[in-house]
């Protein structure tokens, strides 16, 4: 479970460095320059322990957050309406992790290139990655495959405004990104469906591809398989988590 992980790796790194602020008050009054330092540590040790368990690039995001957080707290006490706010920001991003038990998480760079690899170039395709996180596939997908047309779908606002503003500002016009459910989007004209989501919805999203997806389009899950339907192929990406692409053909 990453969210345990993530949080035994923030509290770890901010209760080290908060026992080094309670030994540094017993000396006397702590400088900001100190407790700059701290924070910074915390943050830093933070990230070092989750590349060491191999976090998720989202995650270790969320930890470098936290983890300085948990430090400057206890020692500024800030107002509390902060707290509803720093809460409405994760769950901009988080959301999904409750309603659909789907927390963000991002597809690795490795990964994207084995992805891109499987479509074919000069081929006007439509690729549609079903919870397109902060769009980290649909950018690269389109910028790879200029002719392709290149759709993510996203409910988590916050994730969504991130994707949304990539695709219209930083990617060519083949990137589009709409705050649609998974369960709302429209498949039938997509040639290939990418999907890295979590055991949880993979039966229900198994129907809804296959009632709705055209005959010779293929679907694509990052790692989640679907229990009683063998894909057709499985391409191991070369990474520290032995990523696979589990592909369906319909
Ligand atoms: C594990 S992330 C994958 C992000 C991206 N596809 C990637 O591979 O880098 C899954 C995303 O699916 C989103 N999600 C979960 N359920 C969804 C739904 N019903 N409709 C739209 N997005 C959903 C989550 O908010 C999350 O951002």
């Amino acid at each position: 479970m990453p969210i345990i992980k993530s949080l035994v790796v923030a509290v770890l790194a901010a209760g080290t460095a908060i026992l080094f602020y309670a030994k540094l008050r017993a000396d006397g009054e702590v400088s900001t320059l100190w407790i700059l330092a701290l924070t910074l540590g915390a943050g830093l040790l933070a990230m070092v322990i989750a590349r060491m368990i191999a976090l998720g690039r989202a995650w270790q995001v969320l930890i470098a957050i936290a983890s300085p957080a948990m430090v400057l707290v206890p020692i500024y006490q800030p107002p509390t309406w902060i707290f509803p706010i720093i809460f409405l920001g994760l769950a901009g991003f988080y959301i999904n992790g409750v309603r659909e038990q789907v927390p963000l998480y991002l597809s690795n760079r490795k990964t994207k290139k084995v992805l891109v690899d499987l479509i074919p170039p000069e081929t006007n395709v439509t690729f549609i990655d079903l919870g397109c996180g902060l769009g980290d596939i649909v950018t690269s997908v389109a910028r790879a495959r200029p002719q392709a047309r290149v759709i993510g779908v996203e409910t988590a606002p916050l994730s969504f405004l991130v994707a949304w503003v990539r695709a219209k500002f930083f990617t060519s016009v083949n990137a589009e990104i709409r705050f649609q459910s998974i369960w709302d989007t429209d498949v039938s004209n997509a040639d290939m469906v990418y999907a890295f989501l979590s055991p949880a919805p993979m039966i229900r999203l198994n129907e809804k591809l296959r009632n709705e997806m055209k005959p010779g389009s293929r679907f694509i899950s990052n790692s989640f398989a679907v229990p009683g339907a063998e894909p057709d192929e499985i391409v191991a990406v070369d990474d520290t988590r032995e990523t696979q692409l589990l592909i369906w053909r319909l």
